[in-house]
């Protein structure tokens, strides 16, 4: 598998997908018109944020890996010890691609939400909850970052805020409590930098909220093994650079192992790979997105289109040229 766009990539007929009047939300068992998807006041995701998510992104009716992250997501639930949730992972995979199909949509993004379910009062007893919920968006895609920023790099911030330690709560769990990366991401704002980067109690960097963080100094990427959610999209970024013939590693790694690289990246489900310039005060190399960041970022976003570890929801519109299953995750 190469690095250059495959010829062999499928082409897909343009969308012929019927769009519903009003975008169409799972929740709990039921495929609802949002302006009528509601969850119960009660519900202990809302009460403490207990419960976890996981997002995917898709292009071309292709969602980009799908079983990896629902691998992900049952890793969180059973983190959580949420052991009321009536969902097989193989229903949440039906419901995940009916929810799509269902909104019509070709470029996307989707979130699932699992909560421990309602509580008879509000106070906290999660042995006391019902059934676990479950809620399913599908969404035309978003956009985090500008296209210009995408293009020439952005600013983040060293933020005085500390990643909240795994001896408090597991950064491996995408739990619903995301306070730590929230509070993070207004500190980065107000200081008027694009996005923050967290650094542990023990001042390795960790990720950014919401983002993995990695960097290239000469043939060799890194990036924080730990303090960090385990991103599908850092794997992706590792799978690439092996493909480019550079070393993958991982480990604990200082302010000044990223300031003083070739490059550094940020990457995550609904962004793709970004490249950042500068780290609070220290410009990157000559201040411009280093060009082995920039293919991977290119590459990411052709094998999105093209279905490479794509499960494909809407079949039906692929060309007799294209591979016979599906889901081309085994094809690669
Ligand atoms: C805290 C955190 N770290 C990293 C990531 C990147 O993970 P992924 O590439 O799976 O989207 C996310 C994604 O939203 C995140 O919330």
């Amino acid at each position: 598998m190469g690095m250059t766009v495959n010829e062999q990539d499928p082409v897909l007929d343009p969308p012929r997908i019927e769009h519903p009047d009003e975008l169409i939300v799972y929740v709990n068992g039921e495929y609802l018109p949002n302006s009528q998807a509601t969850v119960s006041t009660l519900d202990h995701g809302l009460m403490y944020g207990d419960g976890c998510f996981d997002a995917w992104c898709g292009r071309n009716g292709y969602i980009y890996q799908l079983d990896a992250h629902l691998d992900r997501l049952y890793r969180s639930v059973a983190g959580l010890k949420i052991r009321n949730l009536r969902m097989e992972q193989a229903e949440m995979r039906e419901a995940i691609i009916e929810t799509v199909r269902r909104n019509g949509l070709a470029d996307f993004y989707i979130k699932v939400l699992v909560t421990r379910g309602v509580s008879p009062h509000p106070v906290m007893d999660p042995r006391k909850c019902g059934d676990a919920g479950v809620v399913i968006f599908a969404r035309p895609q978003q956009y985090e970052v500008s296209a210009e920023r995408m293009d020439d790099g952005i600013r983040i911030k060293i933020l005085a805020l500390r990643k909240l330690s795994h001896q408090g709560l597991e950064p491996q769990i995408k739990s619903l409590n995301y306070l730590n990366n929230v509070l993070g991401k207004l500190e980065a704002w107000d200081a008027g930098y694009d996005e923050g980067m967290f650094l542990d109690e023990s001042g390795y960097a960790c990720e950014c909220p919401g983002f993995n963080i990695a960097a290239i100094r000469g043939n060799t990427l890194f990036t924080p093994s730990r303090g960090i959610l385990e991103g599908i999209t850092r794997a992706t970024v590792m799978d690439l650079a092996r493909e480019l013939g550079m070393e993958v590693q991982t480990g604990f790694y200082t302010p000044f192992d990223l300031t003083s690289a070739d490059e550094v990246m940020m990457m995550n489900t609904v962004s793709g790979i970004v490249p950042v310039r500068e780290i609070d005060g220290w410009v990157i190399a000559d201040g411009r997105p280093g060009p082995r960041t920039l293919q991977m970022q290119a590459t990411y976003l052709h094998w999105l289109h093209t279905g490479r570890h794509g499960t494909q929801v809407f079949p039906e519109r692929l060309t007799s040229s294209a591979l016979s299953t599906v889901d081309r995750a085994s094809a690669t």
